[in-house]
């Protein structure tokens, strides 16, 4: 069967007043259907790798690969038309900040519901069932309350929820997740990676997981690539990153705060001075 999507020597270029410089150099990997990890630290290029799929990438930033390929789709040379048909219909990315994702002046419920319309036709009733199903099954309660309100009226969690509501409701056959739980609370956080967990095995929905969390990626994926400065420089199974090799991943690994090692303890402030007064 062939790759969901093949990426080949990806290269994204900013012009600098000192020249061009690449924060995506050279990355090529496949995705089949199953559920890739991409971990690195602040701006190793993840957000960028992720938005060249969709091209997304504002200008003056600029896109080149010798090969970018979507289920057999060259989409290089695809039309902004073209690649707007794609986008939520096929391949849906749930953006690292949901607040420049939502249109202010459309409530939750409406664009819930463009999303879902606009790669079909279904009656206005079912539409609003869909909606308030897919709202609950991202754990908002009163579903149909929350549908009428606009993105400003609710928290930075539940705008990133209502997100990932709108991206998984037209069954995209890829999902690029820019770190799409960072904002959850713990609890939260597992019960939508079970619902994006059962696209993938039920709908064999491809995923790219970006985050800088490497226990979570650990667990939830099957496939890890590690970044840095625009580089892949490690790819290897979920199960196997404990015992990466290069240094750049050991000292990933070796930075993740753990529950059972004493640190430094935090200087604690003398009350007694202003306590008595
Ligand atoms: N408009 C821009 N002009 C110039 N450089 C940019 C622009 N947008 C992003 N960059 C640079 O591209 C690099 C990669 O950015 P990217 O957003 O992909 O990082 P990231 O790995 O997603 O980081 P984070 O974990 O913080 O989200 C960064 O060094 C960033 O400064
Ligand atoms: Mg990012």
């Amino acid at each position: 069967m062939r790759p969901l999507l093949e990426i080949e020597n990806l290269r994204v270029t900013f012009p600098t007043t000192r020249g061009d410089t690449d924060v995506v150099r050279g990355v090529s990997f496949t995705l089949g259907r199953e559920r890739l990890g991409i971990v690195g630290e602040s701006g190793s290029g993840k957000s960028m790798t992720g938005r060249s799929i969709l091209k997304l990438v504002r200008a003056p930033g600029r896109v080149y690969a010798d090969k970018l390929a979507f289920d057999g789709i060259d989409l290089s040379t695809r039309s902004e038309k073209q690649m707007r048909a794609l986008r939520g219909a096929r391949i849906s990315m749930v953006m690292q900040d949901p607040k420049f994702s939502l249109n202010p002046v459309m409530t939750i419920g409406e664009q819930i519901a463009e999303a879902l319309l606009t790669h079909k036709s279904l009656p206005r009733r079912e539409v609003n069932d869909r909606v308030h199903a897919m709202l609950e099954s991202v754990r908002i309660a009163e579903p149909e309350r929350v549908a009428r309100l606009y993105p400003h009226e609710v928290s930075g969690g539940m705008g990133q929820r209502v997100m990932i509501a709108m991206m998984l409701i037209p069954e995209p056959d890829l999902l690029i997740a820019d770190e799409p739980t960072s904002a959850l609370d713990v609890s939260v956080q597992a019960q939508v990676l079970d619902i994006i967990d059962e696209l993938v095995r039920r709908k064999g929905m491809g995923l790219i997981f970006i985050s800088h969390d490497l226990n979570l990626v650990s667990s939830y994926c099957d496939r890890i690539l590690v970044m840095n400065t625009g580089e892949v420089v490690e790819e290897c199974r979920a199960g196997e990153l404990m015992n990466a090799t290069h240094p750049y991943t050991r000292g990933l690994i070796a930075s993740i705060p753990r529950l059972d090692e004493t640190r430094d303890e935090l200087p604690v402030l003398d009350r007694s001075a202003w306590a008595k007064a």
